[in-house]
């Protein structure tokens, strides 16, 4: 065992673990490597199945990547969210949620919801939508968000949900490439003491996007809503005498597609991932039980926007798959002050509970006041997600909100994998600050070099991972030639996640970061290069290289390095106006930190930028890697010179 310092859990909690030791997730571990269809065969007895699978795993083409997990099986994913559970669970709460206002709270049992979302999806039905139209959501983090998901689900249709913090022209392009017949959005909600308006921000966006036929719109708070000719107020659908309180779950096929979510890569454009019925639903389930330990008294809270993946897996499906209670906020973690994560902690006897780094760091600035104000008594268990934590965060959230008797558990994933790949079972791994740990059941993780020879213990390089696991993704939506060249090819026989990690003595993975152009601003996902587009498209730039450079709160944030067009001198004024039209065109999370004008990039003799100089320089180091190729070498001190 190596020598840092390592953190144990309870023996309280090592009892009530599903899996208590390292000796016991080992053997489990290797059975699951040595004969995976037997290991997903046993958890898929757990799924209610309306026509029985043929095959656990089976390949189609090899050479395409295209395989069935579960094939020829029928299924519904709301069927075994919902109605699965009215037997036993019927008054047990599914839903909590929590108003930014704090006597804003709903609690939904699984008879209502099971109720809400049959009712959804009767007024989806009523407005032509069928299996396999796909769906675009965008909407605030309210009930209706999530029962949307699970009325598409029930129907057959996919959703495809677009974070609402982006701005109008990203919301269009990721409503454009789904091809949606209808969007779900919602009139507006609060944000921080402010009501914004979703309809109108929305309506902006897919005013020419021909294949969306209807709006349906959630009403949820009081400001004026005028609607257009097919524009509808969901409240009043739902009240019409032909919108029965039942609708039969659609019988899908284990591969059918039930959901596409964008995100951002080294591409221009957003890539769709697109996940299926059978093998996301036993995934999720799978993960959630395991690694979050629940058990069926504890309250869990996930803190992420159901726009996101995170969202998707462990706030509406892993959750409610286990028949879990989960608990959902509207607001932010700063709103009306610093203590209302707390607040909601002790108020709803949160048991695990499980956010991102970023909002960690975040509330650690204001000391731990804030936190011995609330009895967090309650928890029993932390989770982090989105991106590395680093030790001090890790240390201060063991310490502080889990008063050092919670294991944490460091969940590595991605929108692609579905669900966890790398992660500690709590009650069996010693911890150890800023390691995933190790890899779940059926996921056969490796490091490898670039020539794909395996890296050394401790010796950086790709994290990959042999053989495609149930919650994979299966393409990207309408582009399955971009999925083989980004994820498979690079490669052969391996999964490429994008991620540079190492192996330690004890087997632990470490996630250093993306050795891609992925930077991750707070936790969320962004491309260079769409950044760069951004602020291209604006008149006075003439070209850009955004690049991430080390944040306190947000781990990574934007350095963009642009040069102007000829004659136009740089100002304030001007790095004002690209945060702003950048901002425009993606959303405010996409804002640069810094904006730097230069006169030249650092470029290979065929004009290629080598951003790897540059995210050297934002991040004070020297280590520029080869520089052979560099055709301007005197651009770099240059460069240095102005750094801001
Ligand atoms: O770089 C990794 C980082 O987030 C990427 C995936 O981003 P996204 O698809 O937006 O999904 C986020 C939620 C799963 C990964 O490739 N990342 C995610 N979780 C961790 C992480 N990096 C280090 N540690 C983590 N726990």
């Amino acid at each position: 065992m190596s020598d840092e310092k390592k953190y144990y859990p309870s023996k309280a909690f090592q009892e009530k673990a599903y899996i208590k030791s390292m000796e016991e997730y080992q053997k489990i571990y290797d059975a699951s490597i040595k004969n995976p269809e037997e290991f997903w065969k046993e958890v898929a007895k757990d799924i209610t199945w309306f026509k029985p699978y043929t095959s656990v795993f089976e390949w189609e083409d090899k050479e395409k990547y295209l395989y069935s997990w579960f094939k020829n099986g029928k299924l519904n994913v709301s069927y075994n969210c919902l109605d699965k559970h009215l037997e036993k669970n019927a008054e047990k709460i599914a839903l909590i949620f929590q108003g930014e206002e704090e006597s804003n709270v709903k609690k939904y049992t699984y008879k209502q919801l099971h109720l809400e979302v049959s009712r959804f999806a009767n007024v989806l039905k009523k407005h032509g939508i069928k299996k396999g139209d796909r769906v675009s959501i965008y909407m605030p983090m309210i009930p209706e968000f999530l029962i949307s998901l699970l009325a598409c689900a029930r129907i057959g249709a996919i959703h495809s949900v677009v974070f609402a913090g982006y701005s109008t022209q990203t919301t269009k392009e990721r409503i454009e490439f789904a091809k949606s017949k209808m969007l779900i959005t919602a009139d507006g909600s609060l944000r921080a003491g402010k009501k914004i308006n979703f309809k109108e921000e929305v309506s902006k966006a897919i005013e020419d996007i021909k294949d969306i036929e209807k709006i349906l719109v959630v009403k949820n708070i009081d400001i004026p809503l005028t609607l257009k000719e097919n524009e509808y107020i969901y409240q009043e659908e739902v009240k019409s005498l032909d919108i029965l309180d039942t609708c039969e779950p659609e019988e899908m096929d284990s591969e059918d597609p039930l959901f596409i979510l964008f995100n951002s890569g080294t591409v221009e454009k957003p890539k769709g991932t697109l996940h299926t019925n059978a093998g996301y639903l036993v995934y999720t389930k799978e993960t959630f039980k395991y690694i979050f330990n629940y058990h069926q008294d504890d309250v869990y809270w996930c803190t992420a926007d159901i726009g996101w993946i995170t969202g998707h897996s462990y706030l509406v499906y892993g959750p409610l798959a286990n028949a879990a209670t989960v608990l959902m906020y509207e607001g932010i973690p700063t709103f009306p002050d610093n203590e209302t994560y707390w607040r909601i902690i002790e108020k709803h006897k949160v048991n695990i509970f499980y956010t991102a780094p970023t909002v960690i760091r975040s509330l650690m600035r204001y000391g731990t006041d804030p936190v011995k104000k609330h009895d967090l008594s309650s928890l029993k268990l932390l989770g982090s997600v989105g991106e590395p934590i680093n030790p001090e965060a890790w240390v201060w959230y063991y310490e502080n909100i889990g008063k050092s008797n919670c294991p944490i558990v460091d969940t590595w994933w991605q929108t692609e994998s579905g669900g966890f790949l790398i992660a500690p079972f709590p009650g069996a791994f010693p911890l150890k600050p800023g390691f995933a740990t190790k890899p779940f059941f059926g996921i056969d993780a490796d490091v490898l070099r670039e020539d794909g020879s395996k890296a050394d213990v401790n010796e950086p390089g790709s994290v990959v991972i042999k053989k495609p696991w149930p919650g994979m993704m299966r393409t990207i939506y309408g582009e399955h030639q971009k999925y083989l060249d980004i994820y498979i090819s690079k490669y052969p026989g391996y999964y490429f996640c994008g991620d540079r990690g190492k192996i330690d003595e004890d087997g632990y993975f470490f996630i250093i970061g993306r050795m891609d152009d992925v930077i991750k601003v707070s936790g969320h996902r962004l491309g260079s290069a769409e950044i760069e587009s951004a602020l291209v498209s604006n008149k006075n730039v003439g070209e850009a290289a955004v690049v991430p450079f080390p944040h306190e709160i947000k781990g990574q944030a934007l350095y963009a390095f642009v040069i102007l067009r000829a004659g136009i001198n740089p100002s304030e004024d001007l790095v004002k106006e690209l945060r702003e039209h950048v901002a425009k065109e993606i959303g405010p999370i996409a804002k640069p930190d810094k904006i730097q004008f230069v006169d030249s990039l650092p470029k290979t003799s065929s004009g290629k930028i080598i951003r790897r100089i540059l995210r050297a320089i934002a991040y004070d180091s020297e280590d520029y890697g080869d520089l052979s190729t560099l055709y301007n070498p005197e651009v770099i001190e240059k460069i240095k010179s102005k750094k801001i």
